[in-house]
């Protein structure tokens, strides 16, 4: 397998450059502040990074929408900021993966303003333009952040393609040119010394060449708004309605390109925002890891789905293929609101991360689990700051819901709740930016109650030693990081699993319940969270078990 050891062995932490730390004072998030914290990151046992996007961008999907591919939100710093944290990040010995918005840029960037000027311009094919058909849009093709996925242009009388926001116009990577184009943008990280790229959005790259309609009569604004006021999940109809747009064969096409230009930097990774294990190809000419969506949906204390859903990793994941594992992201509810039940939350977080650090492949935890950080629900419609929440919330009230419910049915799908500022103290602003300044959406107020580093540094019992003694115990045994892994029948209250490298063989036992569960030991201990004396029968409650069951020599 060709995979960099560094990436194999990784523990792996996403920073949402925004929310991360105000170095300047101006209620942003930015570069500097992100360099100041890498001692911390490296006292963590954090070994790679991932930042989302830090290019100059109007914000609109929080730098997703990116006018400049080559260069630094002014906000958050300058290109010589960059060159410095990749300095004392790889001094550390952490790794750096940036963000790759390949799908769309903004409708600010220099690429469509050329696009739309004229249908002769000779950018104009770089993103999808057509005519519309009776007086509408092209067909009946709509976006996943809502509306139609067309957008009309007065300037030449004519629709372009977007699969999210308006702002955010799809590139045509049938073309070539914009395949070089991208190619550039990684040569150009790359060369500055980037480890490799977490590429954004590849499921809806292509779209059908045909334009044929999807055929789901549904809206999706209908969906939306059933998905706001019930909470369930209508993925399945998403998909459906969005099959002319998302996940065509197509989109395997190009990542061949993309690996073999990686290649020809040493030990560079590419991790892609999908759970379709296709995009490993055979292993050597596609990603080198994607993201185990299926566990990570999970999001609740639940065994069953739980094993249910490793299986389905262990079942489908090619030989060569490594996952990414996650519990979270700036685009979800954070775990710990997942995972508490109000009584044992931090055992409850526990288990999770322990999980989450132990399974077979590399371990992404998103800035604020390490020390249990919670959705923040937004209580006013003016701080909004997601695209999507403004949409909902917007949608919601042309729909007759009131003010209250409004903003309560846009916060269940706004993504601001789990990407308020880094918790970093006990004083205002919990740390984050200086006292006297508002922060870009409001500070967490359980940070005054122990929720925040400082306060978890020095107390050994803490989530934050919790998540730092995984990292360790991961570090120090090579099945735990590079092992083959095996569900292990038991109890149907625990998730329990074999990591297997070579002469070594570990046991993870979790207890997902609140009752002591019997359970078959393995002889010997590396850690739990209940030591106990002599003979064990029994799985305590939440118990982390991780034993050694041979070490042959
Ligand atoms: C996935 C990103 O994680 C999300 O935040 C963004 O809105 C979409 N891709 C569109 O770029
Ligand atoms: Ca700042």
């Amino acid at each position: 397998m060709t995979l960099p050891a560094w990436w194999q062995d990784a523990v792996a932490y996403q920073i949402y450059p925004r929310s991360f730390a105000d170095s300047n004072g101006d209620g942003i998030g930015d570069l500097q502040g992100i360099i100041n914290k890498l001692d911390y990151l490296q006292w963590l046992g954090v070994t790679a990074v991932w930042l989302s996007p830090f290019y100059p961008s109007p914000q609109i999907d929080v730098g997703y929408d990116v006018s400049d591919y080559t260069d630094v939100e002014p906000t958050y710093g300058t290109l010589a900021h960059f060159d410095t944290l990749i300095a004392e990040a790889h001094r550390r010995d952490i790794r750096v993966i940036l963000d790759l918005v390949l799908n769309h840029t903004s409708d600010r960037h220099a690429w469509f303003q050329e696009s739309k000027s004229s249908k002769h311009n000779p950018k104009r094919d770089w993103y999808l333009w057509r005519a519309g058909q009776n007086g509408g849009p092209p067909n009946d093709w709509e976006a996943f952040f809502g509306g139609s996925a067309w957008e009309f242009d007065p300037i030449t009388d004519e629709y372009y393609y977007h699969f999210f926001f308006r702002s955010q116009p799809d590139l045509n990577w049938r073309h070539p040119e914009v395949r070089e184009a991208i190619a550039d943008v990684m040569r150009f990280w790359y060369e500055r010394g980037a480890d490799g790229f977490r590429i954004d959005a590849i499921d809806p790259l292509f779209e059908d060449a045909a334009l044929r309609d999807s055929g789901v009569a549904e809206s999706i604004t209908d969906l939306w708004l059933k998905y706001f006021t019930s909470g369930r999940n209508e993925w399945k109809i998403f998909r459906e309605k969005f099959h002319r747009q998302f996940m065509l064969p197509d989109n395997y096409t190009v990542l061949p390109a993309l690996r073999d230009l990686t290649n020809a930097y040493p030990e560079r990774i590419l991790l892609g925002e999908t759970d379709s294990v296709l995009c490993y190809g055979n292993g050597e000419d596609m990603l080198h890891s994607v993201f185990s969506f299926e566990i990570t949906d999970v999001a609740s204390m639940n065994p069953a789905r739980f094993r249910e859903a490793i299986q389905f990793r262990i079942a489908h994941v090619p030989s060569r293929g490594w996952d990414c594992n996650t519990l979270g992201s700036h685009d979800r509810s954070r775990a710990m609101t997942c995972f508490a039940d109000g009584m044992d939350n931090q055992a409850r977080m526990q288990v999770a991360l322990a999980m989450t650090m132990l399974l077979k492949g590399t371990p992404m935890f998103y800035n604020g689990e390490e020390i249990g950080m919670e959705d923040l629900p937004i209580w006013d419609a003016a701080l909004f700051r997601d695209g999507l929440g403004i949409w909902a919330y917007e949608t919601l009230i042309a729909h007759g819901y009131s003010e209250a419910d409004s903003i309560r049915f846009a916060d269940t799908v706004s993504r601001d709740k789990g990407r308020t500022p880094m918790q970093w103290n006990g004083t205002a602003n919990a740390g984050f930016s200086p006292d006297g300044i508002q922060p870009w959406l409001p500070v967490h107020s359980n940070y005054t109650v122990g929720v925040n580093v400082a306060a978890q540094q020095p107390d050994e019992k803490s989530l934050l030693h919790f998540f730092r003694r995984m990292a360790l115990l991961r570090r120090e045994h090579v099945a735990l990081r590079r092992g083959e892994m095996q569900l292990i029948e038991a109890d149907a209250r625990i998730v329990a699993f074999r990591r297997e490298h070579h002469s070594q063989t570990c046991m993870v036992a979790l207890n997902m319940s609140n009752e002591a569960v019997p359970f078959d030991f393995p002889p010997t201990l590396i850690f739990s969270t209940h030591e106990a004396e002599g003979p064990r029968t029994m799985l305590e409650p939440y118990e982390v078990y991780v034993g050694i069951i041979g070490e042959r020599v």
